[in-house]
């Protein structure tokens, strides 16, 4: 197994502190930002402007990682390649073709995602989710971070993992909602390799530490 990158979700941070705490993350060994975008139709809260991300794009150097959780992506993803995004993903549930959707994305030269969340099967992407460059398993229903781990997603990432390997292609496998320092070594071993953790790294008394911990624990 590779070194797992852990994706700390700025949805649980400081909003009154955005900037302090994207350098936090940094100076702590996070692999990117995850930056959560919400509609208040595809879930039912809001979050995220392309402003903001413009903003923070200018205090950091990591890749940010746009996850859409909104109805009509394709009208935004310009937008957010153009505040500062490295990788977009979008959420199965609202894309027809997959294949247009990875092009579509790739055509601002960024890395594309599809995501599904915790009741879509994963066996909808079998034929197509080697357009991608990350497929992110969503383990809480999304619109909210503090949630619990749904552990019976750990099966949907055990399938994705076999899929993934089986193409031989290099696929990053993500997984979102829920993620805490015990619980990371079942779903690294599941075959998760980019871990989105919101409350369990900004709620921690010491960052640095919190994010050693989860890196050891996925040993
Ligand atoms: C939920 C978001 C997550 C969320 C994770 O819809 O996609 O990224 O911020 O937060 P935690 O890690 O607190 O569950
Ligand atoms: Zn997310």
């Amino acid at each position: 197994m590779n070194r797992i990158k852990i994706a700390p979700s700025i949805l649980a941070a400081d909003p009154v502190q955005l900037g302090e705490e994207l350098r936090k993350i940094e100076d702590a060994g996070a692999d990117y930002v995850h930056v959560d975008v919400m509609d208040g139709h595809f879930v039912p809260n809001l979050a995220y402007s392309p402003d903001i991300v413009k903003g923070l794009r200018t205090v950091s150097k990591l890749p940010f990682d746009v996850h859409l959780m909104i109805e009509e992506p394709k009208k935004y993803i310009e937008t957010f390649v153009k505040a500062g995004a490295d990788i977009i993903t979008v959420h199965e549930e609202v894309t027809e073709n997959y294949a247009e959707m990875a092009d579509f994305i790739h055509s601002f030269g960024v890395k594309a995602g599809i995501s599904v969340k915790p009741n879509t099967p994963i066996e909808r992407l079998e034929n197509d989710f080697d357009k991608f460059d990350l497929i992110l398993i969503m383990t809480v229903e999304p619109g909210f971070g503090g949630q619990s781990y749904i552990e019976s997603m750990n099966e949907k990432i055990r399938k994705t993992r076999a899929l993934i390997d089986e193409s031989g292609k290099n696929i990053e496998l993500e997984i979102d909602g829920g993620v805490t320092v015990e619980n990371i070594s079942e779903a690294v071993k599941c075959g998760a390799d980019v871990i989105v953790a919101g409350s369990t790294v900004f709620k921690a008394d010491d960052v640095n530490a919190v994010i050693a911990e989860m890196r050891e624990n996925a040993k």
